[in-house]
């Protein structure tokens, strides 16, 4: 396959409005979700990404029926001809969420084999917790040689204590207590507004979950599900605010419409500690930026905390603050690559284990450098558009993975963005 490079001259202020795609994490979950419905589901508000194709590619070796319309963001799926409960390597090496298909076909088949995921290289990423919660609901589960294998005759509810927060935890335990005699609980749940958003789906097919976006969530199981209206995925709270930092990268004023605004507080906090300008409505913020930032600290947490997720971009942005910033990265162990691609570009910057130590420098210039998981692209575009000269990023399909026509966006705002195949 021919090597794809996105080109970058910097130094473009971003001015404008842009809308925000649907969410990929709660996609992703909420296609994996459609396979418990007796009747054909239809999902609006789906982000046109690389890990939607690998949904739609998993479905259909499923045995589903899926119609995409990529462009609209619709897909239907009509998974009564699903003939098969086991989800190939290839498709489990593209995309994290494949654990996904555990719970959701063990609880509508009794059954699944799945191949340990893969997804995004930024550290250990065990599914211990998936595992213990599913047995907790009387699965039998094991794994062997890289392959997860559940099965269970019947599924009853359970308390699941989850011994850390965990977002796919909760979501495939979710995901198989759906079906199951009985009530699960589960302590110590992820409160993430992509779990929410799930719970909202489950219960538009007739589930019953109460609890989502607290760390106890109750589950009652129904013996079937049935879709019985489109249902849209809430807004990429992580695509606002990868836009909300270019806004500020480029001491520029842009409206990001189409989010969840109290998605986005510890983001928005953040940027005006640092000096930027932020302002609310309903379903818009706008990002206006003047002068020079300032150096601040701050640590990766789970929800409503700092999202992990966006450390990367942020801790890019905070490569051309004034002063010296600390950023400790509690979630995943190898989340500072962008950084050591961004030192190319003249960026300063320590780290020592979980921590950063960045010392903001005038300016930027630019380097070619290399996308090392997807957040770890958009830190990269983010540096590009602060630096001065053309950046040139590598391995671009990381950011195809997970921003919807990230360049055109960022280009009808007035960057200066393309891309090269060799
Ligand atoms: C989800 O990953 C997201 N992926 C990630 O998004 C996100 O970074 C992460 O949550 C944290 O918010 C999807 O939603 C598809 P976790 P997930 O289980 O579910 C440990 C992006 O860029 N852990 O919450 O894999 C784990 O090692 C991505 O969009 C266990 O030890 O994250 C980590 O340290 C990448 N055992 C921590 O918990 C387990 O069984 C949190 O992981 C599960 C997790």
């Amino acid at each position: 396959m021919a090597e794809e490079r996105m080109l970058i001259t910097g130094g473009q202020r971003l001015e404008g409005v842009v809308r925000v795609s649907g969410g990929k994490n709660t996609a992703v979950a909420v296609i994996s979700a459609s396979i418990l419905s007796q009747t054909p589901c239809v999902i609006e508000n789906l982000p046109n990404i690389e890990d939607v194709n690998v949904s739609v590619e998993t479905l259909e070796h499923l045995g589903a029926k899926v119609q995409w319309c990529p462009e609209q963001g619709m897909m239907e799926v009509d998974a009564s001809s699903i003939h098969r409960t086991d989800v190939p390597l290839d498709l489990c090496r593209r995309m994290r969420a494949s654990s996904y298909y555990i719970g959701a076909l063990l609880a509508r088949f009794g059954q699944a084999q799945v191949p340990l995921p893969g997804g995004c290289d930024i550290g250990r990423r065990p599914i211990d917790q998936h595992i213990k919660g599913m047995r907790a609901l009387g699965a039998h589960v094991e794994t062997a040689r890289g392959m997860v294998s559940a099965q269970a005759d019947r599924l009853v509810g359970g308390d699941v204590f989850m011994d850390m927060v965990t977002v796919g935890g909760t979501i495939n335990v979710m995901l198989a207590a759906s079906r199951a005699e009985g009530t699960t609980t589960i302590y110590n749940a992820a409160k993430e507004p992509h779990i929410v958003d799930l719970a909202n789906f489950l219960n538009s097919m007739g589930c019953r979950v109460k609890g989502a976006g607290t760390d106890v969530i109750r589950i009652r199981g129904v013996s079937s599900l049935s879709s019985r209206r489109p249902y849209a995925v809430i807004p990429d709270q992580i695509e606002t605010g990868t836009l909300m930092i270019a806004a500020a990268a480029t001491h520029g004023d842009v409206t990001i419409c189409g989010c969840i605004p109290t998605h986005m507080e510890a983001l928005t906090a953040k940027l005006l500690e640092m000096g930027a300008r932020v302002d609310e409505r309903d379903d818009a913020i706008r990002v206006r930026s003047i002068g020079a930032h300032r150096a601040v600290t701050f640590k990766t947490q789970v929800y409503p905390g700092f999202p992990t997720d966006l450390q990367q971009p942020m801790s890019a942005l905070l490569c051309t603050a004034t002063g010296t910033s600390t950023v400790v990265e509690n979630i995943f162990e190898s989340r500072f690559r962008h950084l050591a691609e961004m030192e190319r570009m003249g960026a300063r910057v320590r780290i020592y284990e979980q921590t950063a130590v960045i010392e903001g420098v005038p300016l930027l210039h630019a380097a070619a450098v290399e996308a090392t998981d997807l957040r770890a692209g958009a830190a990269l575009v983010i540096a590009g558009l602060m630096a001065q000269g053309t950046t040139e990023i590598y391995n671009t399909h990381f950011i195809d993975r997970g921003y919807e026509h990230l360049e055109d966006k960022l280009n009808s705002l007035g960057a200066k963005i393309w891309r090269i195949r060799d």
